[in-house]
């Protein structure tokens, strides 16, 4: 009896941790849940979801929004607190449950807080293959248009089988 207490024990212990490990992890990026986030982040481009990157980019990126990417992108100081603490909660660096933010993160040198999610490591490596001229394209434009080829991206789902990328269609590496 006693044995099998202990297997039972180690059994359910090894089940815990592999969850811990493995387990939980999910696949992409968790989903904006912030409708403020939405109205205020979301006016000009797609909803970058907070665990696209880390919050050392966060922060910075929140900085200096007057100057962000060219056009002025600024809010009052309570506002700005409130999107910032949203990102800090979610970004990439914490969200370690899921596996895309958690690429990502790993991705990015210590000494280096890239503000764009198409400058970190992963994400240039993910996409290099892709022809300049699909990028330049009228129906994408820019390679921070996610949602011109993730037919997924406001699920925070960017995997293969969901891409779709104007005048050339879904996307297969092998
Ligand atoms: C007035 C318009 C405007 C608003 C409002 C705005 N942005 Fe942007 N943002 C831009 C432009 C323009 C770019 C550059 C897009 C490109 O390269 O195609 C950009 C790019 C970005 C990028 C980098 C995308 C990439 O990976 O290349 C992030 C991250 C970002 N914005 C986050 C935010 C957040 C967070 C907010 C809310 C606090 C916000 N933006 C509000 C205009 C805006
Ligand atoms: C021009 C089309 C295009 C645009 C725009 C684009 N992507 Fe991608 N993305 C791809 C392709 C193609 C791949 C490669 C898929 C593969 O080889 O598995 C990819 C791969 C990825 C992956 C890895 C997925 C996986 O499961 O391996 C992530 C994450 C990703 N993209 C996020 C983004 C984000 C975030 C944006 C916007 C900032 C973006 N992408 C913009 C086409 C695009």
């Amino acid at each position: 009896m006693k044995n099998i207490a202990i297997v039972i024990t180690l059994a359910l212990v090894s089940t815990l941790s592999a969850e811990s490990y493995f387990g939980s992890t999910k696949k992409g990026v968790a989903p904006v849940d912030n409708a403020f986030y939405k109205a205020e982040c979301a006016s000009c481009h797609f909803a970058y979801q907070p665990g696209l990157l880390p919050q050392r980019s966060w922060k910075k990126l929140m900085a200096n929004l007057e100057d962000h990417f060219e056009t002025d992108a600024s809010l009052d100081t309570n506002d700005t607190k409130i999107l910032l603490n949203y990102l800090l909660k979610n970004a990439a660096d914490v969200s370690t449950g899921y596996k895309r933010s958690r690429k990502i993160s790993r991705s990015i040198a210590k000494d280096n807080t890239p503000v764009a999610v198409s400058d970190t490591p992963y994400f240039k490596k993910e996409h290099r293959e892709i022809a300049k001229r699909l990028i330049e394209q009228k129906e994408v434009k820019s390679i921070a248009n996610c949602t011109a080829c993730h037919t997924t991206a406001e699920k925070g789902l960017y995997g293969e089988r969901y891409i779709d990328i104007p005048n050339y269609g879904k996307w297969d590496d092998d």
